[in-house]
């Protein structure tokens, strides 16, 4: 994609000798002989860089670069001025102009002036990212979570954001991180710099979706006033994230087929075929292969989908993440609340543990921030949680237990051994301190020591 040069001067002469000089450039150029004319164009689709003159008929230069500056800010403006007219021009650089060319144009000075002035807007635009990725940091280790579900859905999306995949298909219940594994897909890529732009296929008629997603031509449909860039065209070079990608229709779903193949589309009424490179992460939080069995869903989209496919199990199916994850939002809304970090009390662990968590993440980081907001005392009790959470009692599911028993079997007297071992690691060898550890009299402590051979300079200490 070439740069978009807009040039604006009311004599036909120097638009004709510019439109030619640019072009060969390389530059796609367009021209306007008013004000007027030059600020419809950056309304319906603002250039790149302008050159523009300053004594247009009927309006004053200032004026449009002004306005120009307020419909599109981004844009580059290059002032052109017959006069020897500094004055006018330091007040054109105040505006935003990014600097002034006198007339007659010097044609090389001309070629390495745009091509700073392009450099400096594209390098703005990257600090203007880099410095929003600082403030929201999408990356994998946001993911809070070290089941070996967790765990394996992370490493997976690592290695696409690295590849070339260019389609990723994410699966998974509402709330359990869909949105945010595709943001770190797409910041830990290589086209983090480039834009990342996300859109709900629900919630929205055909007609305007597909406008939304690849634009639409001036005059497509009654509201169409203008031309506009649709979300896979914004996004060259970048990802674009369809989230609910089971509620398209029919005809749209042929539509994307169409940019995962070929990487082309149309404008809603056009006739020029766009090509674009994006990444396109789909998201979907119901079984997309049912939907393709119940015919609501394309088969040769779906295949086309899940060559890459990363499914994120719900909550309830690894339970060790709950408490990393209480305490993670616990961390985040005493910040957010500025409040002193409350205590997670250990009923209430047990609680939000045994709990099914239909909603997932969402409903856990909901629970968290409604209990924040109603302890007051440091510590987060039951009394704190949702009815349907507190209602559990502890015996609806008996407590996970603290030993377990492999098929390979154990002796009880190793156990044992290795038990009175440990007590008596953790004290330094203090048996009237390790004794009450294993609930054991001083006494019962010595007899099990001696039994076992352990530890003769305690005993010798002891007595
Ligand atoms: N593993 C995680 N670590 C930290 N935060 C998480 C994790 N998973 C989800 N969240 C948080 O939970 C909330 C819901 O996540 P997200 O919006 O990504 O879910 P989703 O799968 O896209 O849901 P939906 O299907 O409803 O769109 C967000 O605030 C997100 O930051
Ligand atoms: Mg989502």
């Amino acid at each position: 994609m070439s740069f978009q040069l807009l040039v604006v001067d009311d004599e036909r002469l120097i638009r004709w000798s510019l439109e030619q000089t640019l072009a060969k450039g390389g530059y796609q150029v367009t021209s306007a002989s008013t004000g007027e004319a030059a600020l419809a164009a950056v309304r319906e689709d603002p250039p790149d860089l302008i050159l523009l003159d300053l004594k247009l008929p009927n309006i004053d230069g200032l004026q449009v670069l002004r306005q120009i500056k307020e419909l599109s800010p981004h844009v580059q403006v290059l002032i052109m001025t017959a006069y020897a007219d500094v004055g006018t021009a330091v007040e054109a650089m105040k505006l935003g102009a990014y600097d002034y060319l006198p007339k007659p144009i010097d044609f090389e000075n001309l070629a390495v002036t745009i091509r700073n002035a392009l450099e400096a807007s594209q390098l703005k635009r990257k600090v203007q990212l880099l410095s929003e990725k600082h403030l929201y940091p999408y990356h994998f280790d946001r993911i809070v979570g070290t089941s070996r579900g967790i765990q394996e859905v992370i490493a997976m999306a690592r290695k696409v954001a690295r590849s070339e995949a260019t389609t990723v298909l994410i699966e998974g219940e509402s709330g359990t991180g869909k949105d945010l594994l595709a943001k770190a897909i797409h910041y830990e890529s290589a086209r983090a710099e480039e834009p990342f732009m996300e859109i709900a296929c629900t919630a929205m008629p055909e007609t305007l979706l597909e406008s939304e997603l690849f634009g639409h031509e001036r005059g497509a449909f009654t509201d169409a006033k203008i031309q506009k860039k649709g979300l896979c065209e914004v996004a060259h070079g970048g990802t674009v994230f369809l989230d609910e990608i089971g509620d398209m229709s029919g005809g749209l779903q042929a539509k994307l087929l169409r940019v995962l193949e070929e990487r082309s589309f149309r404008r809603v009424g056009g006739t020029k075929d766009i090509t674009v490179d994006v990444r396109v992460i789909a998201a979907s939080n119901r079984d997309l292969r049912q939907a393709v069995e119940s015919g609501a869903f394309r088969k040769d989209l779906y295949y086309r989908l899940q060559v890459v496919t990363i499914t994120i199990p719900p909550l309830r199916n690894r339970r060790e993440d709950i408490r990393l994850l209480a305490r993670h939002f616990l961390e985040y809304f005493s910040r957010e609340f500025k409040k002193p970090l409350p205590c997670l009390s250990p009923e209430a662990e047990r609680l939000l543990v045994q709990y099914e968590w239909p909603g997932n993440v969402r409903e856990l980081r909901n629970v968290i921030e409604r209990a924040m907001i109603l302890e007051d005392t440091g510590d987060l009790l039951p009394g704190h949680l949702p009815p349907d959470i507190a209602r559990l009692t502890a015996s609806a599911l008996p407590p996970p237990p603290r030993f377990r028993l492999t098929e390979t079997g154990v002796v009880l007297e190793e156990v044992e051994r290795e038990f009175v071992r440990q007590a008596l690691e953790l004290t330094q060898g203090n048996q009237t301190r390790a004794a009450p550890l294993l609930g054991l009299t001083r006494d019962e402590l010595r007899y099990r020591v001696k039994k076992f051979g352990l530890n003769q300079k305690a005993e010798e200490d002891a007595d």
